[in-house]
């Protein structure tokens, strides 16, 4: 009999994933807890904040097991404290006018504009204008919460820079690995010591903006794309530091995606999960052979990871946010995908990744 750490799972067979059921929040719900939150006192960090918790989610509070989507309110002239903590987010504009501070940099923030929160910067949000300011906040804040590591701070005090210690000649030389990384044989293995694998290359990362304007104007020459395109009319707001795993943040992309009238997607799916916000238009999702029905103004759990879905879009235009933990997925040599249930599956950023018939639709 072994203690009680160990699990015998001697012979187990691999289980079918229990995958959780989309959820759709509606418009008119979102609304009422947006004015419940507006009627509250406004507490001493101006935060006045729900999230979306999936209700199968004992772990987190996570809409998707690895997502945290957030409703944060602010009144006419509220502003809140300073945060800054190691999870990354997206933030979006559902309603009003305010200005964002990520880093010492202000920006003036309106409806469905779209920004990033690098790790660890400070930032604080203000209501500028005479309606609610209204945003959703994507993070990975669920995600680090499983893994304990969630580290968050309030009214931040200025960051310390790590400085190097003063070293003598001789202390370099004797903390100093003299033979550097090198092949450890002609298979590609290698060896790093200790000085290379404390000071990884650094890479800035932005604060950037996406002002809907803007993008609005591009995503709308999609549109002339022919019937017959069989891709998405999509731009991701890609943050070019996040490399080859096509990210807004390093663990999500988030797209802008104009859908036009009665254009039904092909069923496929993905292990990232993908929540979506509608902001206008109405259509239905088709998850795992269900139907699900949402409008401008609903938040869906739309594509559960590896669910096969697809969408649809009614007689209007559908604009949406999506955001995905697919950019994770990349990185982590996770992210099957399989676009189109005829062919065979893909590791993304691993194995060739799929085409359209853009050329054609031209
Ligand atoms: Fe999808």
């Amino acid at each position: 009999m072994g203690k009680d750490y160990f699990r015998d799972r001697t012979g187990s067979t691999p289980e079918p994933l229990d995958l959780w059921e989309p959820i759709v929040i509606p418009r008119e719900e979102i609304d009422e807890e947006v004015e419940r939150l507006a009627s509250l006192p406004q507490p001493a960090n101006g935060r006045r904040r729900s999230v979306f918790v999936h209700p199968r989610n004992q772990k987190s509070l996570g809409l998707a097991p690895g997502i945290e989507v957030a409703l944060d309110v602010l009144k006419p002239g509220e502003r809140t404290v300073p945060y800054r903590q190691n999870s990354t987010q997206v933030n979006f504009v559902i309603r009003g006018q305010g200005s964002s501070n990520v880093d010492g940099r202000i920006r003036s923030t309106s409806l469905y504009d779209v920004w990033n929160t690098p790790s660890f910067v400070p930032y604080w949000h203000q209501n500028t204008g005479s309606d609610l300011y209204v945003r959703l906040t994507y993070s990975n804040a669920a995600l680090l919460d499983m893994m304990n590591v969630h580290y968050v701070e309030e009214n931040p005090p200025p960051r310390a820079v790590a400085v190097e210690e003063k070293m003598t000649a001789e202390d370099k030389k004797r903390r100093t690995s003299p033979f550097g990384s090198f092949p450890l044989n002609d298979e590609g293995a290698w060896l790093m010591p200790y000085e290379i694998l404390i000071s990884p290359p650094s890479v800035p990362s932005p604060a950037l903006f996406w002002p809907w304007k803007d993008v609005k104007s591009h995503l709308d020459r999609l549109e002339a794309l022919g019937k017959d395109y069989l891709g998405r009319r999509l731009y991701l707001l890609y943050n070019p530091m996040t490399g080859r795993t096509n990210g807004t943040t390093p663990n999500f992309f988030a797209t802008m995606t104009i859908r036009p009238p009665r254009i039904v997607d092909r069923p496929h799916r993905h292990t990232s999960a993908a929540v979506n916000y509608y902001f206008h238009g109405s259509g239905r999702s088709t998850v795992e052979g269900e139907v699900y029905r949402w409008k401008a103004g609903d938040l869906m759990l739309s594509a559960p990871g590896w669910a096969v879905h697809n969408h649809a879009s009614d007689d209007d235009y559908v604009y949406e946010l999506t955001v995905q933990d697919q950019s994770l997925n990349i990185a982590m040599e996770s992210l099957l995908w399989q676009e189109s249930l005829k062919m065979p599956l893909a590791v993304l950023g691993v194995d060739e990744g799929f085409g359209t018939n853009r050329e054609a639709a031209e």
